[in-house]
This record gives C-alpha cells, structure tokens and sequence, in this order.
C-alpha cells in the first residue's frame, strides 16, 4: 500500500475508522491530516467500543507511530483526555507511537466563544456545527493570528498572541469573562503533558515515504464538508478532500499512490444544509435506527437518505478515487426496493453534476433509479459472492455509474466483517 488516502465520499461519518483501522495492518504510519476533535472515529475490537476523535485509529495497533499533522486543529485538553481514555483501556501513548505537528493550530477557550456567538448571528440559518471551536481556530489561522502549537514551547510569544487574541475579540459576548491567566497556566501545564510528543512531522512523514514505508492518511468528516468543495457555507472550516492529505502534512502530490473514497450504502447528514436524498418518513427513522445513526462526537440524531450519485460523482472527481469502499451494506438488508439517485431535477432542468450554487442544491429534487432489495442477512459476510445478487448488483451499479472500482465492502461493525474485493493492500 505504500501511501494510501482514506477520504470521506460523502459528509462524514461513512465509517472511514474502521477501514482505517483494518488498513493499519499494513501501515507503518497512520496520519491526520485536518479537522480536529469534531470528528469522531468509532472503532470495534472484539467487545471494546473505541470512540476517537484526534488520534488516528492507528494508535489501537502496536508497532505504528501516528502523526496529528500541520493541517489539524488541536484542543490539547482533548488530546490530554483522550491519550488518559486509552491508557485506561491498556493503550499507553508515548512520543513512540504519536507525534503531533508543530505547526498545528491551537484551539483555546475563546474560540468556542466565539463559536456561540457566529452561530448565533446566524438565527434560522446556522450550521449547526459541533461546538468545538473548530472554525474560529481556523479562521485566527488564516487572519495569521493564530497560536500554533510550538507556541507553545515559547511561554512568552504565547502569553503575547493569548493576549492580544483577548483583546481583539473583547467585544464579543462571554469574552471578558476569560481570564488570560487562567489559559496561560492551563495551558502550561498541557505543555508539560504534551511536549515530548511535539515535532517536525513533516520530516518524519517523508523520510519514511522515502524509506518506502506504508503510509495511511487518515480523512476527517467528509468531501461534501469541504470548505471549498462541499455544500459551503454549510461545511467544515478544513480541506476534507484528498488535496488535504498534501497540505496537511507537508507531502507532495507526486507521493501519493492511492485514494480510497469510503461511503456508505445509503447517506447520512449530521448538521444543517441541504441534503437531496434524505428520506423525511418511517423509512429515514428506520435507517436511523439500524444504522445506529447518532454523532459520535455530538450524540445528534443523524439525517438519513439513499445513495446520491450526483455528490459521489463529485466526490470522485475532486479526490481523484482510485477505489471505493461502501460501507453498512447490511444496514439495507429486508428492504423490498432501494432507489439510488442518479440525477438531480434543478429549476426543472435534469442535472447530473452536483450544484455549485446553494439555491440551486437547496431546489435539487432526486430523481431515482429503483433496483431490487434483499430479503437476507448481509451482516458478516466474507465473500462477494455470497452476497444475495440483489446486493451484488447494488454494488455493481455504483461501480457502473461512478466508474470506480469497489475495493471493500463493509458488512458490519466488526474487524472481520469485511469483503476485500481487489487485495491491494
Ligand atoms: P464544525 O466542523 O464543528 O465546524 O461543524 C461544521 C459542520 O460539519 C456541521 O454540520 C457538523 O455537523 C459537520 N461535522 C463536523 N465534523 C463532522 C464529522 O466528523 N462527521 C459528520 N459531520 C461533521
């Protein structure tokens, strides 16, 4: 596998941690590479539930050294307690198995602040974000006033930038509410929690590319959450895309062999903004139901609908998929019919790629393909070929019209509930 993209084909949650983490097996190094602890990778080993949201999936594995690259926003209490989370579980995390980007961006206490408030400009038109200060990071990171985290290995330059930060968003309410010492000690203290794992991971992610190691990028949320390709303005604040990959830990386009485009078989949407294919009836809440579709970040009630063609072809597009991986096939198990979106109607016009224009995708009606369901249990499954055909055929179609090949099928929650259909890894 030597360097292999694992990216979100729809808005997150595809179930992106498990291949991640039956992909580590192969992998030497397991990388983030965007987003922060908004994400929320849910991993199943034997009869422990793991439940990650900055560490990559890797660190369940002995022997893979995981990066949290420059691309990455880090909430270090969060990284503090989800390093303690693990150790619990018989996991120690150690600058062995995880290095964290010195350019990486800090979230701090003021950036969920100010979260609130932008949310709440927004009156019926928020995002519906997770509350994480996710976009505020962002945004100090672009207006270059950001606090990175070898900040933090400089006690002065720090209080400098958390001050000046204070005072520029002062007037934002729940501001002077913070105190500046308070962050400063806190902070300190993370630093003293944090410090041995800081690092060049630019380095260390391509001295060992050029040492033929295998490398696995580990995509957060989704392409459709893209800041500059997803359904903006409803989207993350990072690039979510395969591009990301590069940019978020300094590894040039040229080294990347492979891009695998993880979607489910149907869609989820957790959040605001439009959502074609979602299904409002008993049918959504069924999906719901046994897909056990709630954030694992934030517990919300995930919106469900059928497979759009019209956002995965764009998806492939834009990531430059050189293989799927369709994931929570046996979630449609019992279904008479399945429709699968191959189209949008816009302004009564019939449209197959995915609109640019947020007026234009909030109007889009689905138009549908119907193929047959399946009346069997898929939960487990092994094989492609003891799939029923109907489920085959599923899978088929979506090989047909994205003209992508379907890499791995995954068919519950399970390590081993998992088709690998081109062993390539
Ligand atoms: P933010 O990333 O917290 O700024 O939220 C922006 C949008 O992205 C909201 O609709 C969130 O629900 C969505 N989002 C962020 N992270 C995830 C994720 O890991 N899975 C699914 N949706 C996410």
């Amino acid at each position: 596998m030597p360097t292999t993209v694992i990216v979100g084909s729809q808005w997150g949650d595809e179930g992106k941690g498990k291949l991640v983490d039956v992909l580590t097996e192969d992998a030497d190094i397991v990388a983030r590479f965007q987003g922060g602890h908004n994400a929320g990778h849910t991993v199943v080993i034997g009869k422990e539930k793991f439940i990650l949201h900055l560490i990559p999936s890797g660190i369940l594995h002995k022997g893979k050294l995981c990066l949290i690259g420059n691309g990455t926003v880090v909430d270090p209490l969060c990284l503090i307690k989800e390093i303690d989370g693990l150790k619990e579980k018989g996991i120690v995390v150690s600058e062995k198995n995880l290095l964290l980007s010195k350019n990486a961006h800090l979230i701090m206490p003021y950036h969920m602040v100010i979260e609130a408030a932008s949310e709440n400009n927004k009156g019926s038109k928020k995002i519906g974000t997770t509350g994480r200060g996710i976009g505020p990071a962002y945004v100090d990171k672009m207006s270059r006033s950001g606090i990175r985290v070898s900040d933090l290995l400089y006690p002065e330059i720090f209080r400098e930038k958390l001050e000046k930060n204070l005072r520029y968003y002062s007037h934002i309410e729940g501001i002077s509410a913070l105190s500046a010492n308070e962050i400063y000690d806190n902070y300190m203290k993370y630093r003293e929690r944090l410090g041995s794992l800081i690092a060049d991971t630019d380095i260390v992610i391509n001295d060992a590319i050029e040492k033929g190691r295998n490398v696995l990028f580990e995509g957060a949320q989704g392409t459709l959450l893209d800041i500059d390709h997803g359904s903006y303005p409803y989207v993350t604040s990072s690039s979510a895309s395969a591009g990301g990959a590069c940019i978020g830990l300094g590894v040039g386009p040229t080294k990347i062999d492979r891009v695998i485009g993880v979607a489910k078989a149907y869609t989820t949407r957790v959040g605001s903004g439009p959502f074609p294919t979602e299904i409002k009836d008993a049918l959504g809440e069924r999906l719901r139901e046994r897909g056990g579709e709630y954030g694992a970040t934030t517990g919300r009630p995930r919106r469900c609908g059928w497979l759009d063609m019209v956002s995965l072809r764009h998806s492939v597009r834009i990531n430059g998929l050189t293989g799927l991986a369709i994931t929570k096939l046996d979630i449609l198990d019992g279904l008479d019919e399945i429709q699968i979106c191959t189209a949008y109607k816009c302004n009564g016009k019939r449209i197959v790629d995915f609109p640019k224009e947020l007026p234009l995708l909030e109007s889009a009606e689905p138009i549908y393909e119907s193929l047959s369901g399946w009346k069997v249990s898929t939960h487990g499954i092994t094989e492609f070929s003891a799939l029923p055909k109907e489920a085959q055929s599923y899978i088929r179609k979506i090989e047909e019209i994205l003209r992508v090949p379907v890499d791995i099928i995954s068919t519950g929650q399970e390590r081993e509930s998992l088709i690998l259909l081109r062993r390539q890894f």
